[in-house]
C-alpha cells in the first residue's frame, strides 16, 4: 500500500488531561499531557518506535514486546505502550540491546509466519513486514520443522472478509478492536500460550458467531490475517479519495480506496468526527450496489405503464418530461404538478429540486421523504426550541450519566452511534430503554437497562407525561434552569397540568402497560440532580398519530430537568437516512424555504425573489399524502419525483400506487428501477454517492464532504439531470460545479452563512448554524446560553387515544423497524451480500399469541388489518410482547405497506407506521396483493428488458 494511504498510527489513545509532563525522548524535549504514554509521546517528538499490539484506537495491552525502550535511572526495558510519560523522564528508544531484543522477538513471530509476503494480499500493507525490515531481521535461525500453525483452516464463511489463522500473531488487536470499539464481543483468544488463537464466538466459523461484520477487527489487524476480500481480489489500492457513508444519519466518514475508478475498499476515516475510525457493516461493506448489473444507465420514455420501455437520448428524455409537465400545467393548472426531494441526495441536489418547483414549476408542492418519518420533530423542537434538530454532537455521549433512549434502536439503524454509547454505558452511565421490544441495548454484553418501560405502541405521549408528573410531584425540577432559561408561563400552565392525578404513573399504568414503579424509577433516574440526563429517540416516537406532541413531550422533559444547553445532556433525534436532515434543511417542505423559514413571511420570500427572479407563491403547497388525495381526485397530474421510493415506503399502497397510476406523467430519477420506477413514464438514471460532488448532513448538524471517485455511469450526476430539466422548462440554470450551489445556499440561509467547501476542508466538517455569529467550524452544541427561540417554551402533552385500536377483528397491534444488515427499502443493501444475514421480512410475534393461533416458528401467516392484507412467515420470540406483533420492510414483495394505514400525525402527516390494528392467521399461500405484485412486477420487468433488447438490436 502506498504510504500516503496509510494514516497515522500513534500508537495508544490521546489523552485529555490539562495537566501536562516535559520529559526527553532520543535528546529531544517533549511536553506531552499526562497520562501520555511514551510511545504516543515519542510520536510528538518525532520518534517513531517499532510497534505491534499497539493501536491509537485501542487502549495499550503490552503483549509483543516490540516497543521496548530504555529509561535512564530505571531496569530493565519498559514497554513503551503501557508505560506512561513522567516529567524529566530521560527515554532512549535505540541501542544495540533494544535492537537485539527487537530483533529476537521479530524473529520468533516470522518463524511462525508463512513466507509468502510477495503473494500475500497485505504485501506493503502489513506491520509484520514493515517491522521485520525495522528491526532489521534478515534471516531466521529456526526452521519450520517444529510446532507451528502453518497450516491452520482459513475461515471464509463472512461475505466481506477471510480470517487466515496462519498468519496470526495473536496480537489481540481484533479481540480489543471487537470489544472496545464495536463492543460485541464476539473474539476470544482461545487456548493459552502456543495454543492461542483468535477465535470467533464458541470457535464458530464469523458467520455463525455474534459478529455483526462491522470491520473493526479488519481494519486494527496488522497482518493479513484478518483481510478484505476485495484486496485479496484486486489487490492493493493507489490512491484514496475521502467521503461520507451513502446509509445513515450517523454520516461516518470514509476513505474510499481506488485503483483508477474501482473500489478497492472503503475504510472509515479516522479523523471523520461522527465516526472517529469506526464503521459498520453497510458502509464499510455494502457499497457493491454502486456497480450492480440492475444499474439503469440510459433515460427512458414510454407513454403508458402498460407499454415497454424505450432507451431515448438524454435531450428526448429531459425534452419529454418538460413538455409533457407544460402541457400538464396548461390542461389542469398550475398547481398539478410537484415534485419530490430525495434524502439520500446532497444537499444541493435537494435545493435545487426544491428550487426548480417554486421556479420552474410556479408552486410550492414539493415535499421530501422526511415526511414519512422526522417530520414531527421539525415541529416538536421547533415549537419547543425554535429550532428543527438535534442539539447534540454524537461524541457528547461520553459525557452523559444517564441515557434515555426512546423508541430507537440504534444498535441496528445507528449502529456507529450505538456503539459509542455502549462504550459510555459500559464505562458507568445509566440507560433507560422505552421501547414495545426488548431491543438488543438492552441487554448485551456488559450492559443492562436499568430501566426498560416495554409500553404499548401509541402509547408515547401517556408515558412521557407520566415521566413528567413524577419530575414535578416529587420536586425534581431544575427549578434555577427553568427560572433563567424557560417561558414561565407555558411553564406553569404545563407544571399544573403534568401534576393533575389522571397523569400520574399509577393512573396512565393501565394505558401504557408499565408498572407505575417503573416509570418511578426512571423518572427519578433520569432527573438525577448534578447528572447529565440525554434523550436519544427515533421513528418510535414520531411515527404515531401524537408523533409531534412525544417530540414535545420529550423536550419538555428535557427543559424540566435542566438537560439542555451543554455537553453529555440535550434532546436527540437519530435521523434515518444519509440526508435526511440536510433535505429538510435545505427547504424540501411545502410550507418552508430552506433554513426553516416560512414561505408566507415576506420579508424571507423577498429574498428570494430577487435571487431567483421569480414571483414566489407565498401559499403552501402540497404535502405528499395531499399529492396522492389530489391525484386520487383528479386534479394533481405530474410528479418528478428524485432518489425516493414512494410505492415502497409509503403507507397503505394500494393508496400511493392507485394514486401514481391515476398521474399522466410520472418521472422518476434513481439509480434502479425501484418500485414507484415501475409506475413511471419517464426513467432518469441517478448517480450513486461515489459518482458525485457535494455535501450531506447528518443527525448532528454536521454537513461533510462527498467526492467524486468514478465519473457518473449515465453520464450525469443527479443535480445536472435537474438542471437540465429546469432550463427545459424555461428557468436557467447554469452551476457548473455543487460548490456554487453552495455558495448559493450559503448567501441565502443565515444558518449556512459560514459554509462554504473551504471551510469543510479546513476543519474536515462543520455543523450548522455556522455564521459569524458561531465558531468557524459551526455549533457543537445548541442551545448552551440560551434557546434559539429565547425562552424555551412548554407545551401541554394531553394524551389522546390513536383511532387505531384493536378491535374483536383486529386484536394485535403492528409495529415496524429496521434490521442492521439492510437499509430503509432495501434497494441498495438488497443488492449486496448482506442478503446474506437477513433476506427476508419476518414478522415476530410472541409465543403466546402464536400458540393461541396456532402458528410455529417459520410458519407463513396472514396480516390483515383495515388497508389491506400480506403473507409473511412467523418468528416466534419473547422479544415482542403479548399483544404485538413486530415486522421490517426491507422486501417489496413483503408488502409491509400494504397493511399501514393513512392514519397520520396531527400537525405533520407523518404516517402512523408504528401502531396499525391487525389480526394473524396462518394461511397456506400469498395474499392477493402478493399476487398481484408478482405479476405486475414481471410484467414491468419485461418492459425493462424489452428497453435493452431493442437497443441491442
Ligand atoms: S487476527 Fe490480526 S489482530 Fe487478531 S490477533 Fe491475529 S494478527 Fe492480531
Ligand atoms: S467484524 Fe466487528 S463484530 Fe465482527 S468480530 Fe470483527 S469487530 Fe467483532
Ligand atoms: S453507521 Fe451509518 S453512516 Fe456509519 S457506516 Fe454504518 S450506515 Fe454508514
Ligand atoms: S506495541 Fe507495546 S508491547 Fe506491543
Amino acid at each position: 500500500m502506498l504510504d500516503h494511504l496509510r494514516e497515522t498510527d500513534y500508537g495508544t489513545p490521546a489523552r485529555l488531561s490539562t495537566e501536562e509532563v516535559t520529559l526527553t525522548i532520543d535528546g529531544a524535549q517533549v511536553t506531552v499531557a499526562k497520562g501520555t504514554s511514551l510511545m504516543r509521546a515519542a510520536m510528538d517528538a518525532g520518534v517513531s518506535v517499532p510497534k505491534l499490539c499497539a493501536t491509537d484506537s485501542l487502549e495499550p495491552f503490552g503483549s509483543c514486546r516490540l516497543c521496548l525502550v530504555e529509561v535512564e535511572g530505571r531496569k530493565g526495558y519498559p514497554a513503551s505502550c503501557t508505560t506512561p510519560a513522567e516529567a524529566g523522564m530521560q527515554v532512549r528508544t535505540q541501542s544495540p540491546k533494544l535492537q537485539q531484543l527487537r530483533k529476537g522477538v521479530m524473529e520468533l513471530y516470522i518463524s511462525d509466519h508463512p513466507l509468502d509476503c510477495l503473494t500475500c494480499a497485505a504485501n506493503g500493507d502489513c506491520e509484520l513486514q514493515d517491522m521485520a525490515g525495522v528491526t532489521g531481521l534478515r534471516n531466521v535461525r529456526y526452521g519450520d520443522d517444529g510446532a507451528n500453525h502453518l497450516k491452520d483452516q482459513k475461515d471464509e464463511s463472512n461475505p466481506y472478509f477471510t480470517y487466515d489463522p496462519a498468519k496470526c500473531i495473536v496480537c489481540n488487536r481484533c479481540v480489543r478492536a471487537c470489544e472496545e470499539t464495536q463492543g460485541t464481543f464476539a473474539l476470544t483468544i482461545s487456548g493459552r500460550g502456543f495454543a492461542s488463537r483468535v477465535s470467533a464466538g464458541q470457535d464458530e466459523p464469523f458467520m455463525q458467531s455474534d459478529c455483526v461484520s462491522c470491520g473493526a477487527c479488519v481494519q486494527a489487524c496488522p497482518t493479513a490475517t484478518l483481510q478484505e476480500k476485495t484486496v485479496i481480489e484486486l489487490g492493493q489500492a493507489e490512491h484514496s479519495v475521502t467521503t461520507t457513508c451513502a446509509y445513515c444519519g450517523v454520516g461516518c466518514g470514509f476513505k474510499a480506496e481506488m485503483k483508477g475508478m474501482q473500489v478497492v475498499r472503503m475504510t472509515p476515516w479516522k479523523d471523520g468526527k461522527a465516526n472517529e475510525g469506526h464503521s459498520c457493516v453497510k458502509g464499510r461493506f455494502a457499497w457493491g450496489y454502486a456497480t450492480h448489473p440492475d444499474r439503469i444507465t440510459k433515460p427512458m420514455v414510454r407513454a403508458k405503464i402498460t407499454d415497454p420501455w424505450r432507451e431515448v437520448s438524454w435531450d428526448e428524455a429531459i425534452g419529454h418530461a418538460a413538455s409533457e409537465f407544460r402541457r400538464i400545467q396548461a390542461q389542469h393548472g398550475r398547481d398539478a404538478i410537484g415534485g419530490i426531494t430525495s434524502s439520500r441526495c446532497t444537499n444541493e441536489e435537494a435545493y435545487l429540486v426544491q428550487k426548480l418547483v417554486r421556479t420552474a414549476f410556479g408552486n410550492n408542492n414539493v415535499d421530501t421523504c422526511a415526511r414519512v418519518c422526522h417530520s414531527p420533530t421539525g415541529y416538536g423542537l421547533g415549537q419547543t426550541f425554535g429550532t428543527s434538530a438535534g442539539t447534540q454532537t454524537f461524541k457528547s455521549v461520553e459525557h452523559s450519566d444517564v441515557i434515555m433512549v426512546i423508541g430507537a434502536n440504534p444498535a441496528a439503524a445507528h449502529p456507529v452511534f450505538a456503539s459509542r454509547m455502549k462504550k459510555r454505558l459500559r464505562q458507568g452511565a445509566q440507560l433507560i430503554v422505552v421501547d414495545p421490544r426488548q431491543i438488543d441495548i438492552v441487554k448485551s454484553p456488559h450492559i443492562q437497562a436499568a430501566y426498560h418501560l416495554q409500553l404499548r405502541p401509541g402509547t408515547n405521549v401517556a408515558l412521557i407525561t407520566a415521566l413528567a408528573h413524577v419530575v414535578v410531584t416529587e420536586g425534581l425540577l431544575a427549578e434555577g434552569y427553568i427560572d433563567e432559561r424557560c417561558d414561565a408561563k407555558s411553564f406553569g400552565q404545563w407544571k399544573d397540568f403534568v401534576a393533575r392525578e389522571e397523569n400520574s404513573p399509577e393512573a396512565t399504568a393501565a394505558i401504557t402497560g408499565v408498572p407505575a414503579e417503573q416509570v418511578r424509577g426512571a423518572a427519578r433516574l433520569y432527573a438525577s440532580k448534578g447528572k447529565n440526563g440525554a434523550i436519544y429517540y427515533g421513528l418510535g416516537v414520531t411515527e404515531h398519530a401524537q408523533g409531534s406532541t412525544m417530540v414535545m413531550g420529550i423536550a419538555n422533559l428535557a427543559m424540566a430537568t435542566g438537560n439542555v444547553g451543554r455537553e453529555g445532556v440535550g434532546v436527540n433525534p437519530l435521523r434515518g437516512q444519509n440526508n435526511v436532515q440536510g433535505s429538510c434543511d435545505m427547504g424540501s417542505f411545502p410550507h418552508e424555504l430552506p433554513g426553516y423559514r416560512h414561505i408566507s413571511d415576506s420579508t424571507v420570500r423577498g429574498q428570494f425573489e430577487a435571487a431567483w427572479g421569480v414571483t414566489l407563491n407565498p401559499e403552501p403547497g402540497l404535502r405528499i399524502p395531499n399529492m396522492f388525495d389530489a391525484a386520487h381526485a383528479g386534479s394533481f397530474k405530474a410528479l418528478y419525483c428524485e432518489g425516493e421510493d414512494i410505492v415502497q415506503s409509503d403507507p397503505n399502497t394500494q393508496h400511493v400506487a392507485d394514486a401514481l397510476m391515476a398521474m399522466e406523467c410520472l418521472v422518476v430519477q434513481d439509480i434502479f428501477l425501484n418500485e414507484t420506477a415501475k409506475y413511471a413514464h419517464v426513467f432518469l438514471p441517478g448517480c450513486s454517492f461515489l459518482e458525485k460532488d457535494g455535501t450531506f448532513t447528518n443527525a448532528e448538524r454536521r454537513i461533510s464532504r462527498v467526492r467524486k471517485v468514478m465519473p457518473p455511469l449515465a453520464g450525469y450526476a443527479d443535480w445536472e439531470v435537474t438542471q437540465l430539466l429546469s432550463n427545459a422548462l424555461g428557468y436557467p440554470m447554469h452551476y457548473s460545479h455543487p460548490e456554487e450551489i453552495m455558495q448559493e445556499i450559503a448567501a441565502l440561509t443565515p444558518s449556512f452563512a459560514g459554509v462554504s467547501y473551504a471551510q469543510i476542508d479546513k476543519h474536515t466538517s462543520l455543523q450548522w448554524p455556522c455564521n459569524a455569529d458561531t465558531d468557524e467550524a459551526g455549533t457543537a452544541t445548541m442551545h448552551i446560553d440560551k434557546f434559539v427561540r429565547g425562552k424555551g417554551r412548554f407545551i401541554i402533552t394531553q394524551y389522546v387515544a390513536t383511532d387505531e385500536k384493536v378491535t374483536q377483528r383486529y386484536p394485535l397491534i403492528l409495529t415496524t423497524g429496521r434490521i442492521l444488515s439492510q437499509y430503509n427499502v432495501g434497494a441498495q443493501t438488497r443488492r449486496t451480500p448482506n442478503n446474506q444475514w437477513h433476506d427476508e421480512d419476518r414478522l415476530e410475534i410472541h409465543p403466546q399469541d402464536a400458540e393461541d393461533r396456532g402458528i410455529r416458528e417459520g410458519d407463513w401467516v396472514g396480516i390483515a388489518s383495515r388497508a389491506g392484507e400480506t403473507v409473511l412467515r412467523a418468528t416466534v420470540t419473547e422479544r415482542i410482547q403479548p399483544g404485538v406483533v413486530y415486522t421490517t420492510f426491507h422486501f417489496p414483495e413483503s408488502g409491509a405497506n400494504v397493511i399501514t394505514t393513512d392514519s397520520s400525525d396531527w400537525a405533520t402527516n407523518c404516517p402512523e407506521y408504528k401502531v396499525t390494528a391487525v389480526q394473524v392467521m396462518p394461511v397456506a399461500q400469498p395474499s392477493a396483493w402478493q399476487t398481484g405484485y408478482a405479476r405486475f412486477n414481471a410484467e414491468q420487468l419485461g418492459h425493462l428488458q424489452a428497453a435493452t433488447e431493442v437497443v441491442g438490436k
